[in-house]
């Protein structure tokens, strides 16, 4: 079976766009697929986070992806920093990564532009711990969205020289991986493109249905149509957008034609609009609070999740070793 591994960042509660756009294509992934589910929180250093966040910032993510479906008996799912063999593949990769080629990555060039305070090794390095990340388990995909893809361009080329180097057909080119139908792009509730992590313009899984409805009801409108059948504005469209996925085809109509007939009252829309969320969401958030607190669970899954993965990973790294010509004494 092939297999399918997919980092998740350690930081950020997840929000409608979020599930909608991504992961519930994981749920399904792992049906399919041998799907290995990582919670990044090495990558997460480059900035420097406050060391009393870390563990709950990696507890919320956990939770949160285990409460949408992510399903520990048919996926693996593991903490990035469970698995040491990661880190030493890291540095044994790094020793074919080149200052020039890494230098000029994007998301190099952001972060240093955004923290010149700190530009270190590691954020320098950063495409080299995914290469790891990936390369560990020999995955074929990687499902990644545009800003990751030249990283995952990176994976492959740093396979291909190992593989070159070393005279070996070892390590495989992952590809970038679109799953199932077309990823829905789910709109902000603030008139702006993408439902974001900013407050105000998102919906989060773990918001309860009080937040729901004051974020809903805080949505951009304005005075209403006054031609029939006129153009949405953006923001307007952006609410129908949400709607179509959360709602019935029913109520869709229902208030496309009262948009078109200008008897449209945003006060209905928005109420219909926050109960669909609240339905759709809550069976996710009541699983959250099930969870949060369950630190038997969490511990088994985590242990669990770390113990598979490290099977496949020690398996990649005595070979690289080999490879390379590290030998015992
Ligand atoms: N860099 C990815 C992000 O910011 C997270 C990530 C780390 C990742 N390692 C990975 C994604 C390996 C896919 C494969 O979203």
């Amino acid at each position: 079976m092939e297999t399918v591994l997919s980092g998740i960042r350690s930081t950020g509660n997840l929000h409608l766009g979020n599930y909608y756009g991504a992961l519930r294509n994981f749920i399904k992934m792992q049906e399919e697929y041998q799907c290995f589910f990582f919670i990044a929180d090495y990558h997460s250093l480059t900035t420097h986070p406050n060391p009393h966040e870390m563990h709950g910032n990696v507890r919320n993510v956990l939770t949160e992806y285990l409460a949408a479906g992510i399903d520990p008996d048919k996926a693996t799912i593991y903490v990035q920093s469970d698995v040491p063999e990661i880190p030493e593949l890291y540095l044994l990769l790094n020793m074919h990564a080149y200052l020039g080629e890494l230098s000029k990555t994007a998301s190099f060039k952001e972060k240093a532009r955004k923290q010149p305070e700190n530009v270190n090794a590691g954020l320098l390095t950063y495409p080299t711990l995914m290469a790891a990340d990936i390369l560990i388990h020999n995955a074929h995909k990687v499902p990644v969205g545009k800003d990751q893809e030249q990283h995952l361009e990176m994976t492959r080329k740093f396979a291909r020289r190992f593989n070159n180097f070393y005279q070996v057909e070892y390590f495989r080119e992952p590809a970038a991986f679109n799953f199932g139908e077309d990823l829905l792009k789910i709109p902000g509730l603030d008139g702006s493109g993408k439902m974001g992590k900013s407050e105000g313009n998102c919906v989060f899984l773990a918001d309860d249905a009080k937040t729901i409805e004051k974020k809903v009801k805080r949505a951009l409108t304005d005075a209403g149509p006054t031609t029939p059948n006129s153009t949405k504005p953006d923001y307007i469209e952006n609410l129908f957008t949400i709607l179509k996925v959360v709602s019935t085809p029913e109520v869709v109509t229902h208030f496309e034609e009262k948009w078109n007939t200008c008897d449209i009252r945003y006060g209905d829309l928005k109420k219909q609009l926050a109960e669909d969320i609240i339905r759709a969401t809550s069976p996710i958030r009541e699983r959250i609070i099930d969870i949060q607190n369950n630190e038997a669970y969490l511990a088994k899954v985590t242990k669990e999740g770390a113990e598979k993965a490290r099977i496949s990973a020690a398996k990649t790294l005595r070979e690289v070793r080999e490879i390379m010509g590290f030998k015992k004494f």
